[in-house]
C-alpha cells in the first residue's frame, strides 16, 4: 500500500512526524512524505524537519501564501498531478489547515480513501478559517481518527456514521513524549537568560487577533500590565509581524522592557521554553494541549475551544481578547499559581500505532473484499 502522508503548515509537522516512523515499521506499506509548501520559511518548517528527525518530502508542491481561495486551489491542482502520476492507495491529511482540506477533497474525487488525523474538533465558529477546513475535510473523508470522545460526539451529531470514527489518542502528544528528552537539554533558557518558572510565554498569530488593530492593540494593552511583573517571552509568527509592523506597533513592542521578542522557534527550543515557563499565553489549538500534558496553566487568547478537554481536565482556561479579562487572569496565577490538571484519555504517546494498525486492517480487508489484492498480485 502506497500511502502519500500531507504536511503544510508547522502544526502539520509535528503530527505528521510520528505517522511516518511507525508506517515505516511495516513492510507491507510505502510512506510517500508531501510537503505543499504553504510554510515555507526555514523557520516556519525546515527547522522541524531537522528537529523532528523527518525524512526530506518526497514531493514539495511550492505552493506559499496567498489568499485563502488562491492557495486552496493551488493546493489542489498541484496535488491532483501527483495523485494522477503517483497512483497512491491511500492519503492522511492532519488537522485544520488549507492544505489539509485542499488535500483530502482533491484525493476522495479521485476515489482514493482518505482518513483525517485530529478529526471532529469544533469551535462552533465558523469565522475561523479551520472550522470550515475541519468541517469540509470530516465530511469528505473516510477514516476520521479523534483526539478526544467530544470529537466523536460532535462527528455523529453530523450524521457522520459510527463506523467511520476510531477514537485513538492523540498524535501530536506522541510526539511530544518522544522529544520530551530531547528537548530538556536545548539551552535555550540560558541563552535567553531565564529562570524556571520566572517568565511567561505568549503566542499570537490566529487573524481574530492579529488581523484587527484594535484587537492587537487590546492585547498589547494587556501585555504592557502583565510584563511589569513577569518577563514575557514572544515568538513572532510571521502574520503578526507583518501586522505589527503594518499598524505602526513596532515602536511600542520594542519598548516594553520585559517583552523579549524572538523569531519563530524551531520545535525542541519552543518545548523546553513552553515547560520551564510560569505560563503560557497563546491563541494556538496545540500549544493548548501541549501545555495541558506538561502540566503548565495556559491562557488561551479566544472566546471559544475546539479542544474542551484541555479546560474540562487540563490546565487551559479561555479568557479572550479583552485587556481586563487578561489581566485578571494572569494575576491570578501570577498570585495563586494555575490549574493543575489531568491528561486526558488516550494522550499515551501510542495514537500513531493505533491510526497504522487500524489502516492496515481496515484497508486489506476492503482490498480483499473488492478482490484487489488478486488483482494486485
Ligand atoms: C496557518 C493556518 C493556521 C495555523 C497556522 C500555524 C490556515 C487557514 N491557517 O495560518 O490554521 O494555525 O498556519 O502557523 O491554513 N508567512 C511567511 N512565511 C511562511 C508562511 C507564511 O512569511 O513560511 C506569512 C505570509 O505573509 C502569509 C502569512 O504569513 O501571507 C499567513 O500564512 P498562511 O499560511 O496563510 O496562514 P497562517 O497565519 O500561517
Amino acid at each position: 500500500m502506497k500511502i502519500i502522508n500531507v504536511t503544510g503548515a508547522r502544526p502539520n509537522m509535528m503530527k505528521v512526524a510520528p505517522l511516518i516512523k511507525e508506517i515505516k515499521i511495516h513492510k507491507e506499506l510505502t510512506p510517500l512524505l508531501l510537503h505543499t509548501g504553504q510554510h515555507y520559511d526555514e523557520k516556519m518548517s525546515k527547522v522541524f524537519f531537522n528537529d523532528l528527525s523527518m525524512p526530506e518530502p518526497d514531493i514539495y508542491l511550492g505552493v506559499g501564501s496567498g489568499s485563502h481561495a488562491v492557495q486552496t486551489a493551488k493546493v489542489m491542482v498541484e496535488f491532483e498531478k501527483v495523485l494522477l502520476s503517483e497512483n497512491p492507495d491511500f492519503v492522511v491529511v492532519v488537522g485544520d489547515v488549507n492544505s489539509t482540506m485542499a488535500c483530502a477533497i482533491t484525493a476522495v474525487k479521485l476515489h482514493i480513501p482518505v482518513a483525517h488525523v485530529e478529526a471532529g474538533l469544533r469551535s462552533f465558529d465558523r469565522t475561523m478559517p479551520e472550522e470550515i477546513n475541519r468541517i469540509v475535510t470530516d465530511s469528505v473523508s473516510d477514516y476520521l481518527f479523534t483526539t478526544s470522545e467530544d470529537a466523536n460526539e460532535n462527528l455523529k451529531k453530523e450524521g457522520i456514521p459510527a463506523e467511520k470514527i476510531f477514537f485513538v489518542g492523540n498524535v501530536m502528544i506522541d510526539t511530544l513524549l518522544n522529544h520530551k528528552e530531547k528537548a530538556d537539554r536545548s539551552d535555550i533558557t540560558q541563552r535567553l537568560g531565564l529562570k524556571k518558572g520566572e517568565y511567561a510565554v505568549l503566542t499570537l498569530h490566529r487573524p481574530s487577533n492579529v488581523d484587527g488593530k484594535e484587537s492587537l492593540e487590546r492585547i498589547l494593552d494587556a501585555l504592557l500590565y502583565i510584563q511589569k511583573r513577569i518577563k514575557i517571552v514572544f515568538p513572532v509568527h510571521p502574520r503578526t509581524l507583518k501586522m505589527i509592523k503594518e499598524y505602526g506597533f513596532s515602536d511600542i513592542t520594542k519598548e516594553i522592557k520585559n517583552l523579549i521578542i524572538l523569531e519563530p522557534l524551531g520545535y525542541l527550543d519552543f518545548l523546553k521554553l513552553m515547560n520551564d515557563a510560569m505560563f503560557v499565553l497563546t491563541d494556538s489549538g496545540g500549544i493548548q494541549e501541549e501545555t495541558t500534558i506538561l502540566q503548565i496553566p495556559c491562557l488561551t487568547l479566544r472566546e471559544n475551544t475546539e479542544r474542551p478537554v484541555t479546560v474540562m481536565e487540563g490546565t487551559n482556561t479561555i479568557v479572550g481578547n479583552d485587556k481586563e479579562r487578561i489581566i485578571k487572569e494572569a494575576e491570578n496565577i501570577l498570585n495563586n499559581g494555575g490549574k493543575a490538571g489531568r491528561v486526558p484519555k488516550l494522550w499515551d504517546g501510542r495514537a500513531a500505532e493505533r491510526i497504522v494498525e487500524i489502516i492496515i486492517k481496515r484497508e486489506i480487508r476492503r482490498k480483499g473484499e473488492n478482490g484487489e489484492m488478486e488483482k494486485d498480485s
